[in-house]
């Protein structure tokens, strides 16, 4: 047999084998805890990880905001700034999303609910050791680049504000996670703008730190394919370590 009909046949057959096992595993359901599954964002995270046949536990402060009625589903009580109360609820998670929003009394972007979250994932984490599940936070557009340009340097919010709070306390958050060790987290940051629910196409371009335009210029992605790309993330761990941008397909 020449050499080059061998290669076609150890192709094809990895081919084969790639059709058969990929699915496979993609198919194997993890169980994800999803803090802020009653908010905007977080319930389109739900019904995306759901629909991959995945158990879902859905955490928020107040579980009556939780309305979803699946088997796979199961709505809990927790904080995400509490550090007892996310050692009940994550260890047997493979992958811990958190989508949050919130700020503090004083508004100061210390005290925003993404930086308490990251810092109490943090910790729970190194308690937890080779065991802890992997974190997927939703970051904030603003601490994207556009042609090298912060959106923290353009953003015209007064200090003190719950907005100030929840803009730079995203940036925090972001800082928090790369100053850990050892920990597994993803940040990812769709565009800066108010998000659609819009189509789910199931299509999206992930970067680093700059925003992603498609050849329209246009930089939007719908609340649905943000859900796609996160659960792609709890899934694979294909960024973990870094922040990543997601936005639409060239
Ligand atoms: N373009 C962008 O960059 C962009 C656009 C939109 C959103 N985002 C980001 O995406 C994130 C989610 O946004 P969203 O609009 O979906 O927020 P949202 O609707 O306000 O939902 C926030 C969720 O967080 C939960 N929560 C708040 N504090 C909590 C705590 N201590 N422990 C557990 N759960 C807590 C809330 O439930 P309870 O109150 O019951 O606890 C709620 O489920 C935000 O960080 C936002 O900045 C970014």
């Amino acid at each position: 047999m020449t050499q080059r009909k061998l290669s076609s046949i150890l192709s094809t057959t990895a081919a084969l084998i790639s059709l058969i096992i990929l699915p496979t595993l993609q198919a194997t359901a993890a169980t994800l805890v999803i803090y802020g599954a009653s908010g905007q964002i977080g319930d389109f995270i739900v019904t995306e990880a759901l629909s991959r046949g995945h158990e879902v536990i859905g955490v928020s402060r107040n579980p009556d905001g939780m309305t979803t009625d699946h088997p796979n589903f199961s709505a809990v009580a927790g904080d995400a700034t509490n550090l007892d109360s996310m050692l009940e609820i994550i260890p047997d998670a493979d992958a811990v999303i958190f989508s949050l929003s919130g700020v503090g009394p004083g508004n100061t972007p210390a005290e925003a609910t993404t930086v308490r979250a990251a810092a109490t994932f943090i910790q729970a984490s190194n308690q937890l050791g080779d065991a802890a599940p992997r974190a997927v936070q939703v970051g904030g557009g603003t601490t994207l680049r556009i042609n090298g340009v912060l959106g923290l340097d353009n953003l015209d919010v007064e200090e003190g504000t719950p907005r100030h709070g929840q803009y730079y306390g995203h940036w925090l958050a972001l800082e928090t996670y790369q100053a850990s060790t050892g920990v597994k987290w993803t940040i990812i940051t769709p565009p800066p703008g108010i998000m659609e629910p819009g189509e789910r196409t199931g299509e999206y371009r992930l970067g680093d730190e700059e925003v992603l335009f498609n050849a329209e210029g246009e930089m939007a992605i719908s609340t649905r394919d943000l859900a796609v790309a996160i659960v792609d993330e709890a899934e694979s761990g294909q960024s973990m370590g870094t922040r990543v941008a997601v936005g639409p397909p060239y």
